[in-house]
């Protein structure tokens, strides 16, 4: 009889956790006891950082300075010779490989690198978080053949990001949105990069070689990659009124649909109803509603027809797209804000550690002989 649980961990609960709590089958998502509604109602992406490092909501006092140090010119910039290898990459190179690649370079720089302890940590992770966009921005305008911007520290970190895109000042309307999906793709749980984050960290590795396990998880499409994903069906579809036969046939093909479906939520996930809710008034303003109809189609269809809803990943990307900024940027998007989540993890794998090593249940063969290369 097998003793291996049901397929990709579902369901084993592999630790216990003060971070995040979901609520699969209600829709919620709670970040330290909060509910997200009312983190993206109320909060602050820099708040909400604070809240998952710290474990509590900062006073006034404590968000100022922690505000202060998060978009400090000294913890946004890049080392020069960061930018270095940038130009050197290939401009195919994809951002998301690009991020790979320049967080785990970014250690080589770090003065805590080699420091594991939680003063040391929680530094390591602030330098991160605020120099992520500042990397993702590089890339975007290097590829373009320009030369990327210096961070203002006078921005926040949503609205500092889209200007070091496009060099040009973000509507009001643009960065509370962005914003908006920064706080809620901040943390969720054991997820799959989460959970390579804590793998990694549990082996006493630092917290620059645990984001970089985090990044490489979220690439794939069946997690983060999926916001890319559901664009590029977007684009496919292109004209909303052919979007529900579009959709009828990739249910009928048995596609996987891009931006459906998950594994703990049974219900419609309560982050897509406001990032439907900003990408529509994002659309109004740029004056392109088409992607979001193609995307409230898409899901009426789905849900009706498979009993399967939105995820986070639906409607993200529409809101990006609507602010100018290229598919293939929207997964490092997500590893912008994810990292909050994933150093907060890593801080709490540390301060109660036990190395993760589960088993694997052995089905290959046991009694081949060895027969020498010469004779096979
Ligand atoms: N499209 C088509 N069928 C689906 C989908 C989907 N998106 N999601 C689930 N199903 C069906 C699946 O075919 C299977 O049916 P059956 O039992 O008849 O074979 C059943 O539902 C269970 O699917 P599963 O793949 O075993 O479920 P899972 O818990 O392993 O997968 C998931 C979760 C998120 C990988 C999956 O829903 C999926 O592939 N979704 C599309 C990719 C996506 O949007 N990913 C983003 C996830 S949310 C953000 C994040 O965490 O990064």
């Amino acid at each position: 009889m097998s003793t291996v649980g049901k397929a990709g961990l579902e369901d084993v609960v592999v630790s216990t956790t003060d971070i995040c709590y979901i609520d699969g089958r209600e829709g919620r998502l709670i970040y330290r006891g909060y509910d997200v509604d009312d983190l993206a109602a109320h909060s602050t992406f820099e708040e909400v950082v604070y809240l998952l490092w710290h474990g509590v909501l900062p006073s006034k006092k404590e968000y100022e300075t922690f505000y202060k140090a998060l978009s400090a010119s000294t913890n946004r910039k890049l080392p020069p010779k960061l930018i270095t290898i940038l130009h050197a990459l290939p401009k195919k190179t994809t951002p998301m490989e690009v991020l790979r690649t320049g967080v785990s370079a970014l250690s080589a720089w770090d003065p805590d690198a080699a420091d594991n302890s939680r003063e040391a940590s929680v530094r390591k992770a602030m330098r991160l978080t605020a120099q992520m966009p500042t990397l993702v921005a590089a890339w975007e305008r290097i590829r373009r053949g320009k030369a990327p911007l210096a961070p203002n520290p006078k921005l926040s970190l949503s609205a500092n990001f889209l200007y070091m895109m496009s060099g040009k000042k973000p509507t009001d309307l643009a960065v509370k949105t962005f914003d908006v999906a920064l706080i809620l793709h901040a943390d969720h749980e054991f997820n799959a990069s989460t959970f390579a984050a804590r793998v990694t960290a549990a082996t006493l590795s630092d917290m620059h070689s645990a984001i970089t396990s985090a990044i490489g998880a979220l690439k794939g499409p069946l997690h983060g990659g999926a916001n890319e994903q559901v664009m590029l069906m977007v684009d496919k579809i292109k004209d909303p009124a052919k979007a529900e036969a579009w959709i009828r046939k990739a249910i009928a093909d048995k596609m996987r649909l891009m931006g459906f479906g998950h594994r703990v939520y049974r219900v419609e996930d309560p982050r897509a109803k406001h990032l439907r809710r900003l990408a529509t008034e994002l659309g109004r303003q740029v004056g392109d509603e088409s992607k979001v109809q193609i995307l409230n189609t898409v899901a009426r269809v789905v849900t009706e027809e498979k009993h399967i809803y939105p995820n986070v990943d639906l409607f993200s990307g529409a809101g990006y797209a609507a602010m100018g900024i290229a598919t293939d940027q929207f997964t490092p998007i997500f590893a912008m804000s994810r990292v909050a989540g994933w150093a907060a993890h890593v801080l709490e794998q540390h301060g109660n550690n036990r190395l993760i090593r589960p088993r694997g249940e052995y089905t290959g063969p046991t009694r081949a002989t060895y027969v020498p290369i010469s004779q096979r």
